[in-house]
């Protein structure tokens, strides 16, 4: 199967997903004859310090640009977010964006949006589908690159991640969300790369849903069936500053006793980073936002776009966190 593969309001308000016209009476897929862009995005939730960065780069975007945008949120419910997009569909935007929730079941709602002729764009997330045509382009970060990043920082550091001595490293793996593109593909890229390695092993895997609270209760439970943890491999710094909560509570030292590895490179994961309680990031940007109003234009316009357009992203180590924290945007 082909791998293709977020309100200020904190739920999806009626109003935003009334069925009246707004904005335009023109034929769905181009802008109005002002030239305004009516743009409808379905965002996942508010689940993350990377979501939120993520949000506000889309609303400063769109608002830079001069699109109009519609914002629901999901708050990490695929059935919101296909509500969501049926009525954007109904009030005739100009183009629709969003980042799924979970990777599969998204066939339906965009087939009704190609057959109103209104065109799709993913950001951050892909969706798990056969069919390409469903969509115009995926704009976001390769999960599986950094899922591979994670790893390899592991392998490099196995000696002194080997906290226990006894030879062998074992790893808890928090999870993002079950069936996320960036849960399955972090997992992926990290058992790839750390099968190099035959003393590394991960020995606990559950999810905490990309948040602080599910990565601190997922942390409790691991501490208290398991005294051999060397290293915690988070697929967000959100639920890796839930896990440091956790080991601190039990009364160990975060990136001592216990390695961390994170994902997000956020300004609250940063800080742990340059203060020793995480000991390696791999950034996944959130700042989509300009990118993604370029592609409408473009896709409004006509022009051709790439079907896959990748986000350049980096790695820290706490010095480079203390370097970069200063003119951290997000
Ligand atoms: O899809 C991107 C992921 O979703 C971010 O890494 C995580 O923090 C967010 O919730």
């Amino acid at each position: 199967m082909l791998k293709k593969t977020l309100i200020a309001a904190s739920a999806i308000s009626l109003t935003a997903l009334s069925l009246s016209a707004c904005g335009s009476d023109d034929a769905a897929g181009s802008a109005t004859d002002d030239g305004t862009i009516t743009m409808g995005f379905a965002q996942v939730g508010a689940e993350s310090g990377w979501r939120t960065a993520n949000t506000k780069s889309i609303q400063d975007s769109a608002e830079a640009a001069g699109i109009d945008l519609k914002f629901t949120d999901a708050q990490g419910k695929q059935e919101n977010q296909i509500q969501a997009i049926r009525s954007y569909i109904q009030q005739k935007v100009d183009v629709i964006a969003f980042s799924p929730v979970v990777e599969t079941g998204w066939d339906a709602v965009l087939q009704e949006a190609k057959a109103a002729d209104i065109p799709v764009i993913l950001t951050d997330r892909a969706v798990d589908s056969e069919d390409t045509s469903l969509y115009k382009t995926f704009l976001g970060s390769d999960f599986v690159v950094e899922g591979e990043k994670a790893g390899q920082w592991l392998v490099d550091n196995a000696a002194d991640s080997d906290v226990n001595g006894d030879g062998k490293i074992n790893v808890v793996q928090l999870e993002g969300t079950t069936g996320a593109a960036p849960a399955i593909d972090r997992a992926e890229g990290f058992a790839d790369t750390t099968s190099a390695d035959p003393s590394i092993e991960v020995t606990a895997s559950q999810t905490g849903d990309f948040t602080r609270d599910g990565g601190k209760q997922v942390m409790e439970s691991f501490l208290q069936s398991d005294d051999t943890i060397d290293v915690v491999y988070a697929h967000n710094d959100d639920m890796g500053l839930g896990a440091i909560e956790a080991i601190e509570a039990a009364g160990l030292k975060p990136g001592k006793d216990i390695k961390i590895i994170t994902v997000d490179a956020v300004k609250d994961g940063m800080i742990a980073l340059s203060e020793g309680k995480i000991n390696y990031i791999v950034e996944c940007s959130p700042l989509l936002g300009p990118q993604l109003m370029d592609l409408a234009e473009k896709v409004l316009a006509g022009e051709e776009v790439e079907p896959r357009i990748l986000t350049e992203e980096t790695t820290f180590t706490p010095e480079q966190a203390k370097e970069a924290l200063p003119t951290r945007e997000y």
